[in-house]
């Protein structure tokens, strides 16, 4: 962890008071599943308000819930159902005073929107890899990388607006997972995928149905794991995935095999994963744990996705054992909830982390 981040860590609690009036925001790709995560998180947010929800032109007007295909195993909060629908025109958002965006929208489109919202001065909380690769923007994970916030300064804030993009859904689980590991010098991490049909959007929900077979080829996403890990965690070591979509609706289900230079002993790395804390007391999303380590012999499993303590921002891990197969070697397995702390849950952290380290109230 570097001293910026340490710092952080410790930063006081009341400084974190409530905004008052709540901070306006708006969700580009609302009736999306991702867009239907920020829906039910930033309704009744202590910090945000919502304030507009936007989606393609032809849902112009449109109630949301009239529009929306929900599909979250929990309830459309009242407080999103009868706003209506609008196209996107960022100049209309900022004559509202909206500044805080949070993008669920589909790669293409996201490239020319959000450089537009950046430069007009929005605050761009992203969960698109549209941008993931710009040297200036950071992959933030609150818990892992929380120096990396400060890129946004590159980008010219505070006189200029700026994007910060969150992980792949795949890519959150396993950096959440690998973050406390790096004292222990990691030399190689190899992961092997199973990944849920939310995955792929509203579309690929569609297919649960259909589909009874698994499909080990998910295009992009091996590569995204490995460069997006190493971006994420300053990361010298290589991580080689396999990356297969199967039948499920929600959870991204992930076999570790770490190598590390030395043996750190299986207890160090689960104090390590209990230690794993938010860089800031206070921040509403990250009140439960970032990791649990779950003891049961079959667990973590994808019906836990969405647990009711932290409704899916907690990383659940499991059968960490040591692999005999070579020196030093562990495996376990972890579940991420890809639509809400590999997405939208993670891009209300990041907004929550930087209005803590910024002292935001607009
Ligand atoms: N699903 C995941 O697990 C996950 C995880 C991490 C990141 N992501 C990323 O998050 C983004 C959204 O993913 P998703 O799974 O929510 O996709 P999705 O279910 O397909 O939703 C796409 C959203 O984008 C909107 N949209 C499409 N074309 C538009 C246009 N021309 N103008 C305005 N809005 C438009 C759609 O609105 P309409 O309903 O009006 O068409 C819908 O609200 C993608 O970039 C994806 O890669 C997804």
């Amino acid at each position: 962890m570097t001293p910026d981040a340490d710092a952080e860590r410790h930063a006081p609690a009341d400084a974190l008071e409530p905004p008052t009036p709540r901070i306006p925001c708006a969700i580009l790709g609302a009736t999306g599943l991702v867009g239907q995560v920020f829906a039910a998180r930033l309704a009744n947010h202590p910090w945000f308000e919502l304030a507009g929800l936007v989606a393609s032109e032809r849902r112009n007007g449109t109630l949301y819930e009239d529009a929306v295909d929900w599909r979250l195993p929990e309830d459309l909060p009242q407080e999103a159902a009868t706003m209506p629908l609008e196209s996107f025109d960022s100049f209309r958002l900022a004559e509202r005073g909206i500044r805080t965006i949070f993008s669920a929208i589909p790669k293409p489109l996201a490239v020319s929107v959000e450089a537009e919202l950046r430069t007009q001065g929005f605050r761009v909380f992203s969960n698109a890899g549209a941008h993931r690769r710009d040297p200036d923007v950071p992959i933030l994970i609150p818990e892992a990388n929380a120096a990396h916030l400060a890129w946004i300064e590159r980008q010219g804030y505070p006189e200029r607006g700026f994007i910060v993009t969150n992980a792949n859904c795949t890519t959150t689980g396993l950096a959440l997972a690998l973050a406390p590991l790096l004292p222990f010098s990691i030399r190689n991490v190899t992961v092997a995928t199973y990944q849920a049909l939310s995955g792929a959007g509203a579309a690929g929900l569609e297919r649960l149905e259909t589909m009874d077979t698994a499909i080990p080829h998910i295009p992009g996403e091996e590569e995204k794991v490995a460069w997006e890990s190493k971006k994420i965690l300053d990361a010298e070591f290589a991580v080689s995935a396999t990356c297969v979509r199967v039948p499920v609706a929600f959870g991204h289900l992930e076999s570790v095999w770490v190598d590390f230079d030395t043996d750190p002993g299986e207890s160090a790395i689960r104090d390590a994963w209990a230690a794993l804390s938010p860089p800031a007391a206070g921040l509403p999303s990250l009140a439960k744990p970032a990791i649990l380590y779950d003891e049961s012999d079959d667990a973590p499993r994808h019906d836990q996705a969405f647990d009711p303590e932290s409704r899916g921002m907690t990383v659940r891990i499991g059968r960490l054992e040591r692999d005999s197969t070579q020196p030093n070697r562990y495996r376990f397995v972890l579940l991420v909830n890809n639509v809400v702390r590999g997405a939208a849950g993670g891009s209300i952290a990041n907004a929550e982390w930087f209005r803590a380290k910024y002292r935001v109230e607009d």
